[in-house]
């Protein structure tokens, strides 16, 4: 990891309207760098590990330094190539071209296994880059928040026909990176939340943070308070030291049955995932003999995997949440599919999140370069200013002012759609042009997105047309965001739901505030949730066919 040059000093992004880089592309790809390892941001900074299991923000702490140096030099006419975390060329291009291009953890496909990559890993010649912490906008627990309290939402409303989730237990596991947005997520939907984490220090991390509000490593305790609050129809999110593979069959066994029940621990990768024993021993072993851990896990994950089938069977409604505990499991030899081969319960896209992808909806998101939590505010004014007919984007945007804390550079994230999020970024622009915000705004999203990922248990589980694992799609959407100019580009293997299982494309572009960069702005926020109606009309998707013609995606129709 070359740990002789890791920064002596915990990193933190700079504030402000001074550039230390030459232009505001390459002193943005710098900052949210820096922000994805800041300690207030990710997960274990000190070995560049973000979030998402292993999910790094650069090959070693050498490729880091370089890449800064770089980026502190870089001119309009070139750019950044990144390999997995290392910087590799610098090519020279033109001033409307992405300043950075990256490609995270790419495999041919007959190669593409876990072994494999572990290989080229320990050879030193490829970084696992998860989704946004190799692409550079990872953000934090907010980043993930609006979708998690979005699909407990819709969870409620489809299962329940309700529109607040007072009364109800929802039970899930993990409590790191992204997974910590659950016990907030869960108290803005009113509901009473227990999240099994095995590490007690994650837990309190989230409680010190205002993301969960009691923590204690006694089951009997737990139940007691999920009772109280149930009964009451007080919102509580309880963090219990555990492991999942433990506590649920306990649960199981005595009749505890959550109305709803998830995951979210890092079961996409079997060295991230904890078996049941000592962890201490089970650190040990995980370095001294990778195969038997990885047996463990497998263990661990049959045994989590058949308590969550037993509490859907008990009238639990059951979603997978992204992490491809379901995938695992099925190695494992647990029975997760129906006869008719698709898993018993479904995953949270084709389940909640479909319906807003075909209309080009997804995770956008913002930061302020300034460090100014008022420019994040002055721009939450904007979005109710620009949608107030939108009642979900309305209550969100008002819930996530009250309630989430800033970490790191202050951002929001909200699901815009098509047309929406051109028109935002438009505004912001000129926002950043008057001066009404203090410095340029980083525009981005996850790549969890409509158009930007193939990925068949998770964002394409169950296309309507089959088409499942066809990554053509992604690969379009990485190519429309560069050639139409957006500030940095990425390219991934593995995200989410581990190697071999997905392939997805990420991009960023900067509000600077000029008007050559508004109409950059206008093509890559257009573009980018243009493919993915495209991809939702062409498997056959009503609803994308309505929003492609009534909002004129197509803007050439060919034959069909
Ligand atoms: N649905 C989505 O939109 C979405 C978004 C981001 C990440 N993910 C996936 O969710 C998972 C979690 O992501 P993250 O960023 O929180 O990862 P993380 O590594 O930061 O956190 C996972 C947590 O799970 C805990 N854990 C592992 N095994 C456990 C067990 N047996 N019992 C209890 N706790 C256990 C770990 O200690 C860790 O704190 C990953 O698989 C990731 O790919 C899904």
């Amino acid at each position: 990891m070359y740990y002789e040059y890791r920064p002596k000093k915990p990193i933190q992004a700079p504030r402000g309207t001074t550039l230390t880089c030459k232009n505001w592309d390459t002193e943005a790809a710098m900052r949210m760098l820096m922000n994805n390892l800041d300690p207030e941001v990710a997960l274990i900074p000190e070995e560049l590990i973000v979030y998402g299991g292993s999910g790094r923000a650069a090959r070693n702490w050498l490729a880091y330094t370089q890449i800064v140096d770089i980026l502190k030099n870089l001119d309009e006419n070139h750019t950044l190539c990144v390999q997995s975390g290392k910087p590799v060329y610098i090519a020279p291009t033109h001033p409307d071209a992405p300043r950075v291009i990256i490609a995270n953890s790419n495999i041919v496909p007959h190669w593409a296994t876990q072994e494999q990559f572990d290989k080229y890993d320990e050879m030193g010649l490829i970084m696992y880059g998860q989704m946004t912490a190799g692409s550079w906008i990872y953000i934090a627990s907010q980043g993930i928040i609006q979708g998690t309290y979005e699909s407990f939402a819709a969870a409620g409303k489809k299962n329940f026909g309700v529109d607040s989730l007072k009364g109800k237990f929802i039970l899930t596991a993990g409590m790191g990176a992204m997974s910590g947005a659950q016990p907030l997520a869960g108290t803005m939907n009113e509901a009473v939340i227990l999240d099994v984490e095995v590490y007690a220090e994650r837990i309190k991390r989230k409680v010190k943070e205002g993301y969960c509000d009691k923590i204690t490593a006694d089951v009997h305790e737990a139940i007691q308070w999920v009772e109280e609050a149930t009964k009451k129809g007080t919102p509580l999110s309880i963090g219990l030291v555990g492991n999942a593979g433990e506590v649920h069959p306990w649960l199981v066994k005595r009749g505890i049955i959550p109305d709803i029940v998830t995951d979210q621990t890092s079961a996409h990768a079997l060295l991230d995932y904890v078996p049941i024993g000592d962890i201490k021993a089970l650190d040990e072993l995980r370095t001294k003999n990778p195969e038997e851990y990885s047996r463990r896990s497998l263990d661990t994950i049959a045994k989590h995997e058949e308590a969550i089938l037993e509490m859907q069977k008990q009238g639990a409604v059951a979603f997978d949440y992204g992490n491809n505990l379901r995938g695992q499991a099925e190695l494992a030899g647990v029975a997760v599919r129906n006869p008719d081969g698709n898993f018993k319960y479904p995953g949270f896209v084709p389940a909640y999140v479909r319906p807003l992808f075909c209309e080009g909806r997804g995770p956008f998101r913002w930061a302020a370069l300034s460090g100014d939590p008022t420019d994040i505010a002055k721009l939450d004014k904007l979005v109710l200013e620009l949608f107030p007919e939108d009642q979900t984007l309305v209550r969100w945007i008002k819930l996530a002012g009250e309630k989430i804390p800033h970490l790191g550079l202050p951002c929001r994230v909200c699901w815009l759609g098509y047309g929406e999020r051109s028109t935002f970024a438009l505004r912001m622009n000129d926002y950043v042009k008057k001066g009404i915000v203090k410095a340029p705004i980083v525009i981005g999203r996850d790549h969890l997105d409509c158009g930007s990922v193939a990925s068949p248990h998770r964002e394409t589980e169950n296309m309507l047309d089959g088409s499942d694992a066809i990554a053509d799609w992604p690969l379009l959407n990485f190519a429309l965001n560069a050639v139409n100019g957006a500030s940095w580009v990425s390219f991934h293997h593995g995200g989410g739901v581990g190697i071999g299982y997905s392939l997805h494309a990420g991009m960023v572009i900067v509000a600077d505030g000029t008007d050559k960069r508004a109409k950059r702005l206008q093509r890559v926020t257009t573009v980018d949730p243009g493919i993915g109606i495209a991809r939702h009309v062409d498997a056959g998707y009503e609803k994308a066919k309505e929003v492609a013609e009534t909002k004129s995606v197509m803007t050439n129709k060919f034959r069909s």
